[in-house]
């Protein structure tokens, strides 16, 4: 079960052969016993296990924020892990840490390691720092001593501080070397890391496959320790790209990705938004595409997303490589057109024309950092107000993700009414079949449909349908 893996954890090398089902977290507190990196929920949570992982992407050193407690160390082969002993400075508090003292934002201390973490991450890849973003960045971290307001002071000196020094944007390291935000062997880290052997043995396909493991290591991290592992982003599965009229994205593109890309951001630009409902962004900075729809939550977003937007999946094996739909993907709750030796490669779709329109709603307990009680997305393409196609999606309301098509069929070459709206709804309620559970009774989530239905209307075509009608 063990393998080779190296990497750098702070200023050292590591080379062990260990079990790539082991937590990050594990790794660092028990193999390492570096204690600053806490434990607290295990599941995705608190934030309380927060480090940093850089790696070398489009030939850049790019750091980003994760969860160590649902991160394999099989995944950090060939990158750099930051604790918060790699942050610091053995005279000084740096000048993050000094604000968080200043202002009294740690109490017990035991969520600040991840803090600390989270915000220094913000600051080494972010060259103009805004408060709201800064505040983003945190947005995963839970504390239980005080109260928020001090950290928010304290999050707010820090960006305005930094934006104070004179940063080189294009040597940012090594400015934040020599300001002393971070520590000197930063400088070397790209030259140490290109010298690393990347683990990308991906050799078998009958192995339990992790993708960013933020739903696997919830559900059963013991069991994965005596499983054969793989990792989906050893497959160059993690580019967005257009190819001629069609989008198609590896399924180990994670949702942050999804969220920055420029494709995303110029065809879909209220979705990219949208995915800050996702998660906290430690774990839309792991959670994979392909995880979220193969692990085929009722709920899942991004399944929602993409089968609104009429997807099709590139499922392979060794031996062969077919397309399905991805509304044919799901047999019953969780029962998959899917083979154990099949990877999903590539979700692909159209790219939208001139006249389609694209709204996703969520609506969960919490308006952050929570999954949905119902979820709905819709791509719509109209011609003077005639409905030449559409496809709607829901989640929450039945054992899979729902592509509604007696729905969509239904709104197919009819004008743009909020009686039509309304109508439409009917049919939705004969396609879904929502139980009662903690996130709702089902009355309550067919209500939920119909409210996050009228709201696309709404968004999409606030001069077509009078908002006085549908409510
Ligand atoms: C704190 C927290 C908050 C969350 N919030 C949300 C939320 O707001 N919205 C939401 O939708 N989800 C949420 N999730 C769930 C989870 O993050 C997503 O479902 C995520 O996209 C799963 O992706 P992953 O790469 O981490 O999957 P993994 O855990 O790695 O894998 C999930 C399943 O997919 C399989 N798999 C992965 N990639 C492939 C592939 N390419 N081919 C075949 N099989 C594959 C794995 O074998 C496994 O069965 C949350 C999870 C946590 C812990
Ligand atoms: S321990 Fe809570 S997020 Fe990891
Ligand atoms: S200071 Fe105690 S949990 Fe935050």
């Amino acid at each position: 079960m063990e393998q080779k893996l190296e990497f750098i954890l702070n200023d050292k090398n590591i080379s062990v052969h260990d079990n790539p089902a082991k937590t990050l977290l594990d790794f660092i507190r028990n193999n390492e016993g570096l204690k600053g990196t806490k434990e607290g929920c295990r599941e995705g949570d608190c934030g309380a296990c927060t480090v940093l992982l850089g790696e070398i992407v489009s030939n850049k050193l790019k750091y980003k924020s994760v969860n160590s407690c649902l991160f394999p160390v099989g995944r950090v082969a060939g990158k750099h892990v930051v604790t918060i002993e790699g942050l610091n400075d053995p005279k000084n508090l740096t000048p993050i840490q000094e604000e968080f003292n200043n202002e009294g934002a740690s109490q017990c201390g035991f969520c600040t390691p991840g803090f600390v973490n989270s915000l220094t991450g913000y600051v080494i890849e972010n060259n103009k720092l805004e408060f709201h973003k800064a505040e983003n960045a945190i947005a995963g971290n839970i504390c239980r001593c005080t109260g928020y307001s001090s950290i928010k002071r304290a999050t707010d000196n820090v960006v305005e501080f930094i934006n104070s020094l004179n940063i080189i944007s294009n040597e940012r390291i090594k400015s934040l070397v020599d300001k002393n935000i971070i520590p000197k062997y930063f400088l070397e880290i790209e030259n140490r890391l290109i010298k690393l052997k990347k683990n990308e043995s991906n050799d078998n396909n009958s192995k339990m496959l992790v993708g960013g493991g933020t739903d696997l290591f919830v559900q059963k991290a013991e069991s994965l320790l005596s499983q054969e592992i793989s990792f989906s982003n050893n497959y160059n599965l993690n580019e967005i790209k257009i190819i001629g009229s069609e989008i198609q994205l590896g399924a180990a593109v994670t949702v942050e990705q999804i969220k920055n890309s420029e494709i995303f951001i110029k065809y879909f630009p209220t979705l990219t938004e949208q995915l800050s409902l996702f998660a906290s962004l430690p774990i839309r900075n792991s959670a994979t595409i392909g995880g979220n729809i193969v692990n085929a939550s009722p709920i899942g977003d991004s399944t929602s997303i993409f089968l609104a937007l009429n997807s099709d999946l590139i499922i392979s094996s060794k031996e062969k490589k077919r397309k399905i739909k991805l509304s044919e993907f799901y047999k019953g709750y969780k029962i998959l057109d899917l083979m154990n030796d099949e990877l999903v490669e590539e979700i692909i779709f159209e790219l939208p024309g001139s006249n389609t329109k694209f709204s996703f709603e969520k609506v969960s307990k919490r308006t952050y950092l929570d999954i949905a009680s119902v979820n709905s997305a819709i791509k719509i393409e109209t011609e003077n107000n005639l409905i030449k196609s559409v496809f709607l999606s829901a989640g929450g309301v039945s054992p899979i993700p729902l592509l509604l098509k007696e729905t969509s069929n239904y709104l197919t070459n009819k004008f743009i009414t909020a009686q039509l709206v309304l109508d439409s709804i009917n049919i939705v309620h004969s396609e879904i079949s929502p139980i009662s559970d903690i996130r709702g009774s089902a009355d309550y989530k067919k209500l939920l449909l119909s409210q996050l239905i009228k709201a696309h209307f709404i968004k999409l075509f606030p001069e077509l349908v009078d908002m006085e009608v549908l409510l």
